[in-house]
């Protein structure tokens, strides 16, 4: 049995018995809708003090952002043990719907229990409507760019001394660039070792990187360690954070705490995605200073996808420092990030060989899967497994569950909207946005991007 009293297989439905033989109590689901909505206004310290009822609006209300209902809705699927199709009712148009009420999820879930065939077919895309773009505000300047640029923290790293780690490999993007689908790609093949974000690399100390990520919009981004050693060692997430905080309390260094990983991989290559690292070349360097002949997958966007992608998941909320000091539009500082973060990449990289550099964009990933990710297993040396271009199946092992129900998966939460790779997600950008909106340095690098293997151009 589910929380809610709907037994697994029949909230899944049973091929020949779906229909008006099958009743789905309305109460049970509304039950278990508002515990998730309960349990989430709680995590994101929301001012609603209402009971939550049918009635409640979640935006309005709740001051739900539109990471919290992608977060809401795979809470709710877990709790039903069943893929409901959330996307035709998140999206509309192509586009993120204004608020919903909690009665209106309760509805939409209660029909797609009753018609889990709707559910199947649920476009993970919805054709949108022609949508004037707006190419009137000012463009990005490089000024701008300098301003953006020093509100990024320095970071103290240590001096690397002693025997390197072994090799690991680094995907090393902006964030909104595919890079969580990339990554559940690469944890399908048995070769590799591909956990959820680790943001190890960023800090000398498991101990500083405690401190700087224990607060309420960053807490999420200290799972991907805890997810990485449920998986190595079989542990409980509680059994996990112990041994984590016995790292952090005993002044272990980050670098000692990727061996610490890396011991349980026997020939597996351990795979660390996480954006932030692009943010510094510091950062990036530290790869180089750690780890023995580490691997490199530089992945590409074009910056009106990834600047769509970051207005609608108002990743701004999660960044408070450069929300609060700064007065740039969140374009503009999507679209900075999406600069600086390049911009750190290509020129860390022109101190790697090129043996140990590999380029591919997001848009040939969701296009070509198959030959990108063979193209990928030849670089990284190792066996094409057909499982990779297959990043639904499997979840556990793929680490694409939270630690527990209430915590955010450290990545891409609208990983979970799609149910197979999705070619129509490289384009939807050309409904909304023109490259008209870009600054010239950005369409600089577009049109680098676009000479190299890295093109961000279909
Ligand atoms: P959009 O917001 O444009 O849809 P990241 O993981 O680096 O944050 O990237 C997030 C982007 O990857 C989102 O882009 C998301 O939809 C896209 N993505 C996630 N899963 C996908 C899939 N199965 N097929 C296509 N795109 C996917």
């Amino acid at each position: 049995m589910t929380r809610m009293g709907i037994p697994k297989r029949q909230a899944q439905g049973q091929a020949g018995t779906i229909g008006a033989a099958m009743t789905i109590e309305r109460a049970a689901v509304q039950q278990t809708v508002i515990a998730v909505v309960e349990e989430l206004l709680d995590a994101i310290d929301s001012e609603y003090e209402e009971a939550v009822s049918d009635a409640t609006w979640l935006i309005a209300d709740g001051g739900f952002s539109s990471i919290d209902f992608v977060q809401m809705t795979v809470m709710i699927e877990e709790q039903l043990g069943s893929k409901i199709g959330f996307q035709d009712m998140l999206m509309q148009q192509g586009q993120y719907v204004d608020d919903l009420t909690v009665g209106q999820v309760v509805d939409f879930t209660v029909d797609r229990l009753t018609h889990p065939q709707a559910a199947q077919a649920a476009a993970p895309v919805v054709a949108p409507a022609a949508t004037p773009v707006d190419v009137t505000g000012p463009r990005v300047t490089e000024e701008d760019v300098a301003a953006f640029s020093r509100l990024i923290k320095p970071r103290r790293v240590l001096p690397a001394t002693g025997a390197k780690n072994k090799r690991a490999v680094f995907i090393l993007s902006p964030p909104r660039s595919g890079s969580t689908l990339l990554r559940v790609m690469l944890a399908g093949n048995p070769a590799l070792f591909a956990p959820p974000e680790l943001h190890l690399l960023s800090y000398a100390t498991m101990n500083e990187r405690r401190e700087d990520l224990s607060n309420e919009h960053s807490e999420h981004l200290l799972d991907g360690t805890v997810r990485a050693l449920m998986q190595t060692r079989g542990w409980t997430g509680d059994q996990a954070r112990r041994f984590i905080a016995d790292c952090e309390d005993s002044g272990m260094s980050t670098r000692e705490f990727f061996g610490v990983i890396q011991a349980e991989l026997g020939e597996r290559l351990l795979v660390d995605k996480t954006p932030t690292y692009a943010f510094s070349e510091d950062i990036l360097r530290q790869a180089e200073a750690c780890f023995d002949d580490a691997l490199y997958i530089h992945l590409t966007r074009h910056p009106c996808g990834m600047i769509r992608s970051y207005e609608e998941s108002n990743l701004t909320r999660m960044m408070p420092l450069l929300m609060k000091n700064s007065e740039f539009s969140m374009s503009a500082l999507a679209e900075m990030i999406w600069l600086v973060s390049n911009r750190n990449i290509l020129s860390f990289g022109e101190s790697v060989p090129a043996e140990r550099w590999f380029s591919v964009s997001y848009e040939q990933v969701v296009s070509q899967p198959e030959p990108s990710m063979r193209r990928l297993c030849q670089f990284l040396d190792v066996d094409y497994h057909p499982d990779m271009i297959n990043p639904y199946s499997d979840s556990k092992s793929r680490m694409t569950d939270g630690v527990d129900s209430a915590s955010k998966m450290s990545g891409d939460l609208k990983f979970h909207l799609h149910s197979q790779i999705d070619p129509n997600a490289a384009t939807r950008w050309q409904q909304f946005c023109s490259e008209d909106m870009l600054g010239a340095q950005t369409l600089d690098l577009v049109a680098n991007l676009d000479s190299s293997p890295a093109s961000v151009r279909l």
